[in-house]
């Protein structure tokens, strides 16, 4: 639903606020200036004033337009991996793992940064974590409508087996649409029982491909680096089966995956690169908020020049923090960036707005 405040809609009709709220008080409506009417009842009042009111949604004019990706241009990219699971089944652990047993950056004594995603490089190819904690960022993005992640690590417990978040994870993937490879952990524990794991996932839909279902399963230990270059292998098999591919050559488009003021950077973002390539210099829009990118940094914030699909940056250079999910496009001008900003802002105010007036009217989330 559409909606307008009536200060606003005073100014569109060139009135006095006062003579709108005094007819829309007639016909019923106790309103005040600050108060937000929807489309219907401006177009109602607005005629009472011998004016027609065309609908136009600000949602259409927040659309960028992406450019059209030619089949030729299309190369394979890096799948990107969520790992989610039960507390306590050792989602930090194995990413910690994954991530030290295969950095693509050698050299000694580099220090990570935590910028909410990172890309490493195995011999099979390179594959993009997400490492802000699973099911936040997955909903948070899912929220938006974005679907960034390519596959799920389901991490359980052997000793601990199938548990509420287990369960609430795959839910997540399957609406999602994510396939799911199940890592059984901790198996270096003396009471660990994979097969357990295995029964209790029947169930849910998870059936193991040597019980001639379809679901992998890998049984790893995070804590002694056993069968993780299995699982990463399955991962890539996986990613080939979904045949993912990217166009580099155009303009960036990307999510937000996290965001937040850094003291001596200002407002910086981690943008997943979608499609497209990013440079330094580039002017983009992300959420409500503009600007051009200064820097790009990896999470051992080394700067890079570029960034292709499937990888995460940390980018300086914009004018605000934007929420995780939030779209990312790069953009001609900075003009154009601002201006596309600026009706972004000028309609989340006014949805806010309506939704602490009517909670029950259109959200945020249709306007990218
Ligand atoms: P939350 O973030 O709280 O949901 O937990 P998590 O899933 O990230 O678990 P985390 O990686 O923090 O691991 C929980 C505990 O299990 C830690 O004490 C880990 O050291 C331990 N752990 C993780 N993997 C293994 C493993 O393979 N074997 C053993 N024995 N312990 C493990
Ligand atoms: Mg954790």
């Amino acid at each position: 639903l559409e909606s307008i405040q009536v200060g606003e809609l005073a100014k569109k009709l060139n009135l006095k606020p006062g003579d709108v709220i005094g007819r829309l008080m007639k016909m019923g409506e106790m309103v005040t200036i600050n108060k937000v009417i929807d489309a219907e009842t401006a177009a109602l009042v607005a005629t009472e004033f011998g004016c027609e009111v065309r609908v136009v949604s600000l949602y259409d004019e927040t659309i960028i337009k992406e450019e059209e990706d030619l089949a030729e241009a299309m190369v394979r990219r890096p799948p990107v991996v969520t790992i989610m699971g039960h507390v306590d089944h050792g989602k930090t652990r194995l990413l910690d793992t994954i991530r030290s047993t295969n950095v693509i950056d050698t050299e000694a004594g580099a220090i990570t940064q935590h910028i909410g995603a990172y890309q490493v490089e195995t011999p099979q190819g390179r594959i993009t974590f997400l490492d802000t904690p699973g099911h936040e960022a997955f909903t948070a993005m899912r929220a938006r409508g974005a679907s960034v992640t390519d596959i799920v690590i389901l991490v359980v417990a052997a000793d601990d087996g199938v548990k509420e978040q287990t369960v609430e994870a795959i839910t997540h993937a399957k609406e999602a649409n994510v396939p799911i490879i199940v890592a059984v952990n901790k198996i270096d524990l003396p009471n660990a029982n994979p097969d357990k794991v295995k029964q209790a996932l029947v169930p849910h839909g998870l059936q193991p491909e040597d019980w001639g279902g379809t679901t992998v399963f890998c049984e790893i230990s995070a804590k002694n680096n056993i069968g993780i270059e299995h699982l990463l292998e399955m991962v890539l098999l996986q990613a080939e089966l979904l045949d993912l591919k990217a166009n580099p050559t155009v303009k960036a488009v990307g999510r937000v995956v996290e965001a937040r003021v850094d003291p001596g950077k200002g407002p910086v973002a981690t943008v997943l690169v979608q499609k497209g390539t990013l440079r330094e210099g580039d002017p983009f829009v992300v959420g409500v908020y503009s600007g051009r990118v200064r820097a790009m940094f990896d999470d051992f914030n080394h700067r890079l020049k570029e960034a292709g699909p499937a990888t995460p940056v940390e980018i300086t250079g914009l004018d605000g923090v934007p929420g995780s999910g939030d779209p990312f496009h790069v953009l001609e001008t900075e003009k154009e960036a601002r201006e596309f900003a600026s009706v972004r802002q000028h309609y989340k105010q006014i949805t806010e707005a309506s939704q602490r007036a009517q909670p029950s009217l259109r959200t945020l989330d249709n306007w990218m």
